[in-house]
């Protein structure tokens, strides 16, 4: 995995899959690393010395002291960015702009936004981060976003948000006066812009330029495969395309610049919020013990999240869409103590056997798995470095997944650690 001009790390399942961990790990072998999409609705966990640190927006590169790029295809929240960066460098970790670059294109989430998630939830019940993504990504597909180059500009930036609270403060009069919410929108920009401004640059003309002078690039994705707008389980879906297809809008970089795609797969599955989860374990008690476990709370938002057995219908599915090179699974440790452990292999939808994930959102709520079942471990895994040394059940739950997801598993994560680790 250290033979690469540019690699992709991508979930495949609905997020929270560890990409934080693994791109910290890689980003030794790294230059720098890059956001292509999503914004703080993000929560990236790395333990360094059994110390835990939640990045949402800024690449969790940083935490390795690489050089740290947020692309166009991300939408920002200067007031989430601010906090972030200065919470950075209040605990040491230096961020500047020697180290941190902005693209100027990027769409700039602003409190109407956050309001409008919280209406909108009302109505379609997506279990949203609330963070205003979604509301972000439409203003920017209904041309009426703002740019960070257009919130550098003062006169450009208050024109726009007038026009856009002439269309948007009727659906959102109940949280805030119109006033009042266009004070804190001025009064935030007083604040954010000359603190962001020297951060922003053409980030496309960058990264070019790094790769063209043989620096090797991590681009490191939020949410998952399943969260995909285009290709997830739609409408329960995140705004934007945390898919490896996702990097060439999300950057400016032809094509031609992205070369190994590298896919993170959880040993189970989780997701936060609502949508279908056809794998999502019924029975309370062992959803619970797995969610222990696994530490499984939203990073972002502290809920909960559902747990359910690895579904290698998801998994070879985001394979196909990602076009994955290499697999890495993670989390293995954390299903000590199940007795037996399941592995879904395919849905049934009346008495007709599914192989790939379906399109219909009826099917996608009315779909059954179909499992096959296999011995648990009871042994403490941690620290193992050697595949060998893995009990003989773990192997075979291993050796399951690769079967039914026809891909080799090249690294194994088995702890929060950074060293907790194991490549084949
Ligand atoms: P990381 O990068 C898990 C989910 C939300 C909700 C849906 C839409 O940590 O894997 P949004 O606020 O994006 O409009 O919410 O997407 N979601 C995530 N779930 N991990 C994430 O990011 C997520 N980002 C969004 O819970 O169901
Ligand atoms: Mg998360």
């Amino acid at each position: 995995m250290k033979n690469f001009k540019t690699l992709v790390v991508v979930g495949l399942q609905w997020g929270d899959e560890g990409k934080g961990k693994v791109v910290h790990y890689l980003s030794r072998n790294a230059d720098y690393i890059v956001r292509y999409q999503g914004g703080n609705n993000a929560g990236h966990t790395v333990v360094v010395n059994e110390k835990e640190y939640i990045l949402h927006l800024v690449p969790a590169g940083i935490l390795e002291n690489k050089k740290c790029v947020i692309g166009n295809g991300v939408v920002i929240d200067p007031e989430a960015l601010y906090n972030e960066i200065n919470w950075l460098n209040s605990i040491g970790i230096k961020v500047s702009p020697k180290n941190l670059f902005i693209s100027n294109h990027a769409h700039v989430i602003l409190p109407y936004h956050r309001f409008l998630d919280a209406v909108r939830e009302k109505t379609q019940n997506i279990g949203t981060t609330q963070k205003g993504i979604g509301p972000c990504y439409a203003d920017k597909y209904a041309r009426s976003g703002i740019r960070i180059c257009d919130y550098l500009e003062k006169d450009t930036f208050l024109d726009l948000v007038n026009k856009n609270l002439d269309e948007k403060y009727p659906l959102i009069k109940e949280f805030i006066s119109r006033d009042e919410l266009l004070k804190k929108i001025i009064n935030q920009h007083r604040l954010y812009s000359n603190f962001i401004k020297p951060f922003v640059v053409d980030t496309t003309d960058l990264l070019i330029k790094v790769i063209t002078s043989g620096k090797k690039v991590i681009f490191e994705s939020a949410q998952g495969t399943m969260l995909d707008v285009d290709f997830g389980s739609y409408p329960y879906v995140t705004s934007s395309n945390p898919i490896a297809g996702g990097i060439p809008i999300g950057t400016g970089l032809a094509l031609k610049y992205v070369n190994k795609i590298v896919g993170i797969a959880k040993s189970y599955t989780t997701r936060v919020g609502e949508g279908p989860f056809p794998t999502e374990i019924k029975q309370q008690k062992l959803q619970e013990f797995l969610r222990t476990q696994g530490k499984e709370y939203g990073a972002t938002t502290g809920r909960p999240r559902r747990c359910g057995w690895f579904d290698s219908v998801v998994v070879r599915y985001a394979i196909k869409i990602n076009g994955i090179d290499e697999l890495i699974l993670t989390k293995l440790d954390c299903l000590k103590g199940i007795e037996p452990l399941k592995i879904c292999i395919a849905y049934k939808y009346k008495s007709k056997l599914l192989y790939d994930f379906p399109v219909s959102r009826k099917l996608q709520h009315s779909v059954k798995p179909v499992y096959i079942k296999t011995g648990g471990f009871k042994e403490n895994i941690r620290g193992i470095t050697k595949y060998d040394q893995l009990p003989n059940n773990v192997k075979k739950y291993v050796q399951l997944i690769e079967k039914y997801c026809g891909i080799k598993i090249n690294m194994i994560s088995l702890g929060r650690d950074r060293n907790e680790i194991i490549f084949r």
